[in-house]
C-alpha cells in the first residue's frame, strides 16, 4: 500500500540529500548562474521560467523586502539553497550571510556571488540552523527565508536560534508553503510519493498556523498573508504556463481567489502559500 505519512529524518540525511541535489549546479555555465534583481524579476515574470509558478508568493515577499532600505542592512538568507534571494539583496547593497545546511549549496552560491560581482558583500556559512553558534546574538537586521522554515522547525532549537540572531526591532520575512489545508496536503503528499521524492528532502512538515504561532510568539508584531486558494491547482500545470490556455486559466483562478478570499476571509487559512512579515 502507498504510505503517505512522513518518516522522521535527521539533519545528516537532509544534508546528504541537498548536497546531491545541488551538485547539478556545479557544472552550470556562468551565464546560468548570474543573479541580480533583473534576473530575479525575469524569472518570476516569464511564463517559461521555473519561478513563474510562485510569482505571486515571490512578488509579495519582494515588495515587503524592498519596503525598507536594504543597502547596508545585515541580512541572513536562511536556508539559502543556491542563494537567489541573498545574492539579489547583495546586488542592492546589503551585507549578506548565506546560510545553508548543504556545503555544496554554499559553494555554488559563492560562485554565483563572484559571477554577480557581489563577493565583497556576501559570505557563506554551511551550518545547521538549529545550532548557529557561528553567529552572535542580534547579529542580523533582517532574516529572509524562502521555502526554509518548514525544513527547520522540526529540529529542536531552530526557532530559538533564528530569534536569537535577529536584533530587537529586526525583521523576519518568509515566503513559505502553507499547510492548514488537509485536502491540499493529501494531494501534495500523494504527488511526492508518486514522483518518488525521497523522505530525506525534508518536506515532512507542511507549515501550519500552529508551527507559525510557535515562531511568531517571539515577535512584537507579525502579519500572515496567505496566497492562492483555487490557484493552487497551478501545480497541475507545472512547466506549461507558456501555453496561452493554461496561462489564461491560471489568471482566471487567481482572479476568482481575489474575490473569494475578500468575501470569505476564513478561507484564507486554507491557501497553499504564505508570506510572513514580523518584527522582533
Ligand atoms: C526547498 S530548499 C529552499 C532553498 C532556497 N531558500 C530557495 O528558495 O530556493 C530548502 C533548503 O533548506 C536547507 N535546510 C534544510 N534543513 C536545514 C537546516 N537544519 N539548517 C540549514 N539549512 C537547512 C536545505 O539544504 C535546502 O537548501
Amino acid at each position: 500500500m502507498l504510505r503517505l505519512s512522513p518518516v522522521p529524518i535527521d539533519v545528516g540525511q537532509e544534508r546528504q540529500f541537498y548536497d546531491g541535489w545541488y551538485a547539478q549546479f556545479q557544472t552550470a555555465s556562468d551565464d546560468a548562474l548570474l543573479c541580480n534583481l533583473e534576473t530575479f524579476r525575469r524569472d518570476i515574470s516569464d511564463p517559461r521560467s521555473p519561478g513563474f509558478e510562485r510569482r505571486l508568493l515571490h512578488q509579495t515577499a519582494l515588495e515587503h523586502l524592498l519596503a525598507f532600505p536594504i543597502s547596508g542592512c545585515n541580512v541572513l538568507d536562511y536556508c539559502c539553497g543556491t542563494g537567489d534571494w541573498g545574492l539579489m539583496l547583495g546586488c542592492l547593497g546589503a551585507n549578506v550571510t548565506l546560510l545553508d545546511l548543504s556545503p555544496v549549496a554554499i559553494q555554488v552560491a559563492l560562485r554565483r556571488a563572484k559571477l554577480s560581482g557581489v563577493e565583497g558583500r556576501v559570505r557563506g556559512v554551511a551550518a545547521d540552523a538549529s545550532n548557529l553558534a557561528c553567529f552572535r546574538d542580534s547579529e542580523f537586521d533582517l532574516i529572509f527565508g524562502s521555502a526554509a522554515v518548514h525544513h527547520t522547525v522540526k529540529y529542536p532549537g531552530a526557532v530559538e536560534e533564528l530569534v536569537r540572531v535577529l536584533r530587537p526591532g529586526g525583521r523576519l520575512i518568509l515566503a513559505e508553503t502553507y499547510g492548514n489545508n488537509r485536502l491540499l496536503n493529501f494531494v501534495r503528499r500523494l504527488r511526492w510519493r508518486i514522483s518518488g521524492l525521497a523522505d530525506d528532502a525534508g518536506e515532512d512538515v507542511l507549515l501550519s498556523d500552529s508551527d507559525l504561532a510557535r515562531l511568531l510568539q517571539h515577535f512584537r508584531t507579525s502579519r500572515v498573508m496567505p496566497l492562492n486558494f483555487l490557484a493552487m491547482t497551478k501545480r497541475l500545470f507545472r512547466g506549461r504556463f507558456a501555453n496561452p490556455v493554461v496561462l489564461q486559466t491560471l489568471r482566471s483562478l487567481e482572479a476568482a481567489d481575489r474575490t473569494l478570499l475578500r468575501i470569505c476571509p476564513p478561507l484564507r487559512r486554507y491557501c497553499g502559500e504564505v508570506v510572513v512579515v514580523a518584527e522582533k
